[in-house]
C-alpha cells in the first residue's frame, strides 16, 4: 500500500531515472519527481518518458527551463529569453509524454548579475510572463522560480513584484546553505509572499554526503530527546527548517538511502536548537 505523501521530491540532477528507484520511491509514498530541460545532457525527460512513462501519472513532475544547447558542444548557455522559454516549456511536455505538474525559471539569477534593480526587474518579468502564459495555455500545470543563489532576485523583486508572482519558490536548503543565501532566499519569499506551503528546498546535502565534514558533526543536538537516526537522516530533515519549506527535492540513486530519507521526515526537531543555529550563523557573517 502507498504511504502519504511526506514531500520528499527525488531530483535527477545527479541521476538517471531508474525505475527500480522509481517504483520504490512510490512504494514509499515519494510522489514528487524534480528534472530539469538541461539535465543529463537535455536527456533527462526523453530518460524518463522511456524508462517509466507509465508511472509518471503517479508523480508530480517537475522541470526547469533556462539553460539551452549552445550550439557548439560546450557548456550550456544560460537565458531568459521568453520565446525560448516558453519553447522549452513545449518540448519539455512533448518529451515528457505529459505536461508537467509544474515548471520552474532555472537560476534566473544568472542573467540578472550586473544590472540595475530596474532592468533585472524586466528581465525577470518577461521571463516569468512566459512561463505564466504557458501555464495559461495548459502547457504545464504551474510554475515556479528555482534559484541557487537568490540575491541577484532579492535585489529585482525588492524593485517591483508586479509581475512576479510564482505558485512555488525553490531554494538551497539545510545546512549547507550561509548566513547570507539564507536570508536573501527568505528575503525573496517574503517579498513575493509565496506561502511555506509553496517553498521547496533543494539540494539538502550540498551535493555530496561524502563531504568529510558531514562525518564530523553530530546532529544529535538539533533533534528532540529520545531518537535515534544518522547524520544524513537529520541534516535532511533539517532541510526543511533551514529555511522552512514543504517539499525538499533530494538526489539519491540508493533505495535503502531514499527509505532512510522517508523516515527522517518524521524526526522531530529541537526548535531552539535551529533558532540558536541561526543566531550563531548571522553573528558568523557572510
Ligand atoms: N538550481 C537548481 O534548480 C538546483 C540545483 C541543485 C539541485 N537541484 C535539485 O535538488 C536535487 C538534489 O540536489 P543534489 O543532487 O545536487 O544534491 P543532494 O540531494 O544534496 O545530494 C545528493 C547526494 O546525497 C547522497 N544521499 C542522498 N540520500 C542519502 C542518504 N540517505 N544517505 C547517504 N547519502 C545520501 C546521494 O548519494 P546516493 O545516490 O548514494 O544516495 C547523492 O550523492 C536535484 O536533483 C535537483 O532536483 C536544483
Amino acid at each position: 500500500m502507498c504511504r502519504a505523501d511526506r514531500g520528499v521530491v527525488l531530483g535527477l540532477h545527479r541521476s538517471g531515472p531508474d525505475r527500480d528507484v522509481l517504483e520504490h520511491a512510490l512504494s514509499l509514498g515519494v510522489r514528487g519527481i524534480d528534472t530539469a530541460y538541461n539535465y543529463r545532457g537535455f536527456t533527462s525527460h526523453r530518460a524518463l518518458a522511456c524508462t517509466a512513462g507509465d508511472l509518471l501519472g503517479e508523480f508530480t513532475v517537475s522541470t526547469k527551463v533556462g539553460y539551452f544547447p549552445s550550439g557548439t558542444g560546450e557548456r550550456p548557455m544560460h537565458s531568459l529569453d521568453p520565446d525560448r522559454l516558453r519553447t522549452a516549456v513545449e518540448r519539455s511536455a512533448h518529451e515528457l509524454g505529459r505536461s508537467p505538474d509544474l515548471v520552474f525559471l532555472h537560476n534566473p539569477e544568472l542573467a540578472l548579475s550586473g544590472l540595475g534593480p530596474a532592468e533585472s526587474y524586466d528581465r525577470l518579468a518577461a521571463a516569468c510572463a512566459a512561463l505564466a502564459g504557458a501555464a495559461r495555455s495548459r502547457i504545464c500545470g504551474a510554475w515556479g522560480i528555482a534559484t541557487w543563489d537568490p540575491r541577484p532576485l532579492a535585489a529585482a523583486v525588492e524593485h517591483d513584484t508586479s509581475h512576479i508572482q510564482p505558485g512555488v519558490l525553490m531554494l538551497r536548503a539545510g545546512l549547507s546553505v550561509a548566513a547570507p543565501m539564507l536570508s536573501a532566499g527568505e528575503n525573496v519569499c517574503r517579498v513575493l509572499d509565496v506561502a511555506p506551503e509553496c517553498r521547496w528546498g533543494m539540494s539538502p546535502f550540498g551535493g555530496s554526503t561524502t563531504d568529510p565534514a558531514w562525518s564530523a558533526v553530530d546532529l544529535r543536538a538539533f533533534l528532540a530527546a529520545d531518537q535515534d537516526c544518522s547524520t544524513s537522516q537529520a541534516a535532511f530533515r533539517l532541510a526543511y527548517e533551514l529555511p522552512p519549506v514543504a517539499r525538499v527535492a533530494v538526489g539519491t540513486s540508493n533505495p535503502v538511502h531514499l527509505r532512510d530519507l522517508v523516515a527522517a521526515t518524521t524526526l522531530r526537531i529541537s526548535d531552539s536548537a535551529i533558532s540558536r543555529y541561526r543566531e550563531l550563523i548571522q553573528k558568523k557573517g557572510p
